[in-house]
C-alpha cells in the first residue's frame, strides 16, 4: 500500500476518460455475437425540456426521498441540526458542477445519510474504492468531517485494470444495455483528485492508498462504518468485499454503483462465494437490478447505488404475516 504520495508522474491522460453524458448515462453497446447485432451506441442526448422535467422532479421529489436525511434524530449525535444538512445539500449539489463525477449528488447524499446515522459510540473510518476524479469523494469528504471520521480512499489513479473475459461486457437487463470495460478508462490521477478534494472538500479527512486493490487492501485493517464500492468491474468489486467486509462493523452499509449489472448484483447472492471466502451468507443487495429509486428514469425511478447491511439486526424487524386475509388461530 502506498501512503498520500503527494507528487506523481500524471500516468493517464484524458482521453482514457469517458465522456458523462449530459443524462447521468453511461454509454454503451447492445448485445452482440452470432444472434446478437451490434447497436448504436449510447448518445446520451437529453431535449431542455426533458432536462427540466428532470430538474423539476428530482427538485420535488428530494425531500420525500431523503426524508431521512432531515429528520431530527439523523446526525443529532454529531450536533449535525437543519442548517447544517441544508448547507451539506447545497454544497454537494454545487460540487456536481465543479467536479467531474461518475455518480449523482443524490446517491452520495443516500451515503451521507447513513454515515450520519452510525452511532457514535461506533469506530471506523469511511472507506472510498474507485474515485475517478474524486466527485463522490469529495461529496463524502464533507460528511466524514461533520462526523469526525476518516475517509480513506483507494484506487489505482490509473483507472481500470485490464478487464478478465468476465468483465468484458456487463449485462444491464433493465436498461437494455451492456456496458463494455478496457483498461485505463475513468481515469483520474491522485494529483487531480487531491486537488478537486482541497477545492470543494475536505482533505483533512482523507487518506489516499494508492495502488491495484489486490496489493493495497490485504494490508489495510481499520474498522469501518461504511464502504462506498465504486470499480466496474466484477473482479475488483470481489477484492473490495473480501477484504472490507471482515472489516464493517455490524448493521453497516456495502455501498456498490453497479447495483443494476447483473454481474454486480448476482455476487450479493452467490452463496457459494460467500461460504467460500467469507465464511458467512450471502446478505443480498437492496436495489439489485434497478438501484435504489432516487433518479426519474423513463421507467420510473431509479439510480445506479445499491447496498447490503452487515449482520443487520432481524429482532428489531417488523414480523409482518402475509395471511392473505385467512384469520390466524
Ligand atoms: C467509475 S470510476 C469511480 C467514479 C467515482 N466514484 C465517482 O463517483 O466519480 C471507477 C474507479 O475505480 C478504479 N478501479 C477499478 N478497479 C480497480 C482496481 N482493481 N484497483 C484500483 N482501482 C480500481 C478506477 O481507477 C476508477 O477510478
Amino acid at each position: 500500500m502506498e501512503s498520500i504520495p503527494v507528487s506523481t508522474s500524471e500516468i493517464c491522460s484524458e482521453v482514457n476518460a469517458p465522456s458523462i453524458p449530459a443524462s447521468g448515462v453511461d454509454a454503451g453497446v447492445a448485445l452482440q455475437g452470432t444472434t446478437r447485432k451490434r447497436k448504436q451506441r449510447v448518445t446520451g442526448r437529453v431535449t431542455i425540456a426533458q432536462r427540466i422535467l428532470s430538474r423539476l422532479l428530482i427538485a420535488l421529489s428530494t425531500p420525500i426521498l431523503l426524508s431521512e436525511f432531515f429528520r431530527d434524530e439523523t446526525g443529532k449525535e454529531y450536533g449535525v441540526g437543519l442548517f447544517t444538512k441544508l448547507k451539506l445539500v447545497y454544497l454537494m449539489a454545487r460540487n456536481r458542477k465543479r467536479v467531474t463525477t461518475g455518480s449523482h449528488f443524490l446517491e452520495h447524499l443516500l451515503m451521507a445519510i447513513q454515515i450520519l446515522k452510525v452511532p457514535k459510540s461506533v469506530p471506523g473510518c469511511v472507506v472510498e474504492c474507485g474515485s475517478y476524479k474524486g466527485g463522490s469523494a469529495t461529496n463524502l469528504s464533507l460528511v466524514c468531517e461533520l462526523c469526525d471520521r476518516k475517509l480513506e480512499i483507494f484506487d489505482s489513479f490509473e483507472g481500470l485494470p485490464a478487464p478478465g473475459e468476465q468483465d468484458k461486457e456487463h449485462m444491464l437487463i433493465g436498461l437494455r444495455r451492456v456496458h463494455t470495460y478496457e483498461q485505463g478508462a475513468w481515469c483520474g490521477t491522485l494529483s487531480e483528485v487531491q486537488r478537486n478534494i482541497s477545492t470543494h472538500g475536505r482533505i483533512s479527512v482523507c487518506s489516499f492508498n494508492r495502488g491495484f486493490f489486490d496489493q493495497t487492501l490485504p494490508g489495510f485493517n481499520q474498522p469501518c462504518v461504511l464502504v462506498f464500492a465504486d470499480v466496474d468491474l466484477t473482479t475488483s468489486l470481489e477484492t473490495c468485499i473480501r477484504y472490507l467486509w471482515p472489516l464493517l462493523q455490524n448493521g453497516c452499509y456495502l455501498f456498490t454503483h453497479e447495483a443494476q449489472h447483473l454481474e454486480i448484483s448476482s455476487l450479493f447472492f452467490d452463496r457459494p462465494w460467500w461460504r467460500t471466502n467469507l465464511k458467512c451468507d450471502a446478505p443480498g443487495l437492496i436495489g439489485a437490478g434497478t438501484g435504489i429509486g432516487l433518479l426519474p428514469e423513463s421507467g420510473g425511478y431509479s439510480s445506479d447505488l445499491g447496498f447490503a447491511i452487515k449482520n443487520p439486526i432481524v429482532e428489531t424487524f417488523v414480523e409482518d404475516p402475509q395471511t392473505g386475509g385467512k384469520i390466524r388461530d
